[in-house]
């Protein structure tokens, strides 16, 4: 079998801040039945899911950065708790904290470009003696972005000057971006003649960087690689020059982890696929939703599961449900996220505004978002852009309706019903195409026989990674002759 190793910052269950971690936790254990071994590699952050594992120290050593000297561990999981190999480093002072990406007044740690380049300088450390166990470097993000620069352009590491590398682009408007004089002290040893690659617009630019120099390029649904090549300012152009290493796949869900029947997580599950029983599932969970947050009963309830960000148009929605509730539209919303604080703020003050009608809760919480995807009717995304979109996929996967703007993976899952499709699409990102969602949802849940066909039929699609996973075997193949 060959072997591809994942280069990541997250990895669901170990540390998950967002969908690549979904992602990064799901493809690799769907690739052994397309005869690929893929492992895992994430920096050992002191966060709940490391403490109770076990872990064997394969590979010590130290690489300077700056002045300082970097000592590091290369730790296998040898207990029980992910279903391919998993690999953690140590870097004793840089990750080593209770959180993957944020200081506690929730902004980036002040330290990020140094962490950073640490993390990739110490799996390269690690990959040049065990070079031949891994067939295929694949990194995900501008976090990983330079490793594909040092397989190819750092003397100390020519060993892995021809292995293919290949990148996932999960979010293309973050890029990594470091100021050269305050960073160039901390990468290894590169020729000044090759340091002009990891420029652009006069910065080092770590997602830039790793599309000039990774074999494949591959963003997690087709549509949203058009839109980068279209639309990604000033890197549009380098996405055209490159177009030819440049591939879609769409994600997949987990769908031995995310199943009704047997979710963890959930305290009501869903007996079998027979219609009625989706119906009692829906209910149960609904009810323990409405009870647990005081909603008023018999309304449709739209809930909404994001980060409080530009990307994911919270604030667009919290302003059409103020506006749709005081044109006295008849719907509950509920409302789990957190980030922006003003955002936080906002989404509070609309709850009090409407007590009994719109219920939230201010924090990233799994279990939480495993009943709101059980129990609402539809899941709003008014996302501004949206690389895949993971909610849509488990919000169908539970049996509720999704109501999406049309963007990225977004546009490759949900087609409307008008279209003979799955959910229903918010044409126009603004308050009134919002509220015209919404009410359009409020009507097709009054319509009792057309909803439960349309549940009926959400449930089931498959989304599963058995299709998007067949796909990466093929790239990874391509690159493997
Ligand atoms: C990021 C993107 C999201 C995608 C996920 C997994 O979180 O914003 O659209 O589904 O990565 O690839």
């Amino acid at each position: 079998m060959k072997n591809v190793l994942h280069v990541s910052s997250e990895c669901y269950p170990a540390a998950k801040a967002g969908g690549m971690g979904d992602v990064v936790g799901a493809l690799p254990a769907y690739l052994p039945e397309h005869d690929i071994l893929a492992s895992v590699v994430i920096p050992k952050y002191k966060i709940k899911w490391f403490l109770d594992k076990i872990f064997t120290t394969i590979y010590e050593g130290t690489f300077p950065i700056g002045d300082q000297k970097q000592s590091f561990t290369v730790q296998k999981l040898t207990s029980t708790g992910m279903p391919f190999p998993f690999y953690c480093i140590d870097l004793p002072g840089l990750f080593d904290r209770d959180s993957i990406y944020l200081a506690e007044n929730g902004q980036g740690f002040k330290d990020e470009p140094k962490r950073n380049i640490a993390f990739q300088t110490a799996v390269m450390e690690w990959l040049i003696v065990r070079y031949e166990k891994f067939d295929i470097v694949h990194v995900h993000d501008h976090m990983m972005g330079l490793i594909p620069f040092f397989m190819k352009f750092c003397p100390k590491y020519k060993k892995l000057k021809n292995n293919p590398s290949i990148l996932s682009i999960h979010n293309g408007s973050y890029r990594g971006q470091f100021v050269w004089n305050e960073v160039k002290s901390f990468l290894p040893e590169i020729a000044d003649s090759d340091l002009g690659v990891l420029d652009w617009d006069g910065q080092i630019n770590s997602l830039a960087t790793a599309i000039k120099c990774a074999w494949a390029i591959i963003t997690v649904s087709p549509a949203y690689m058009l839109e980068l090549v279209r639309d990604s300012d000033t890197l549009s152009p380098l996405y055209a020059t490159e177009l030819n290493k440049c591939q879609g796949i769409l994600n997949g869900i987990d769908s031995k982890n995310w199943d009704p029947r047997s979710d963890t997580y959930l305290s009501e599950h869903l007996k079998s696929y027979k219609k009625e029983d989706w119906i009692t599932f829906k209910a149960a969970n609904k009810a323990l939703l409405q009870e647990k947050y005081k909603l008023k009963k018999d309304r449709p309830l739209i809930g909404f599961i994001g980060r409080f960000a530009f990307q994911k148009g919270a604030d667009l929605l919290a302003d059409a449900i103020r506006a749709g509730l005081a044109s006295k539209m008849k719907f509950n919303a509920f409302i789990l996220g957190s980030g922006d604080k003003e955002l936080e703020q906002k989404v509070m003050h609309l709850s009090n505004a409407f007590p009994g009608v719109v219920g939230t809760e201010i924090a990233y919480n799994e279990q939480l978002a495993r009943l709101v995807y059980a129990g609402c009717d539809f899941l709003i995304m008014p996302s501004r852009f949206e690389p895949c979109g993971l909610n849509q996929l488990y919000s169908m996967r539970y049996g509720t309706v999704p109501i999406a703007s049309h963007v990225g993976g977004l546009k490759d899952t949900v087609i409307d019903v008008i279209n003979g499709g799955q959910g229903i699409v918010i044409n126009t990102l603004d308050q009134n195409g919002l509220m015209n969602g919404i009410s359009r949802a409020i009507k097709l849940f009054k319509d009792k026989k057309k909803f439960l066909k349309l549940i009926h039929t959400i449930t089931q699609l498959d989304y599963s990674w058995n299709n998007s996973a067949s796909l990466y075997a093929k790239l990874y193949s391509k690159y493997l002759n």
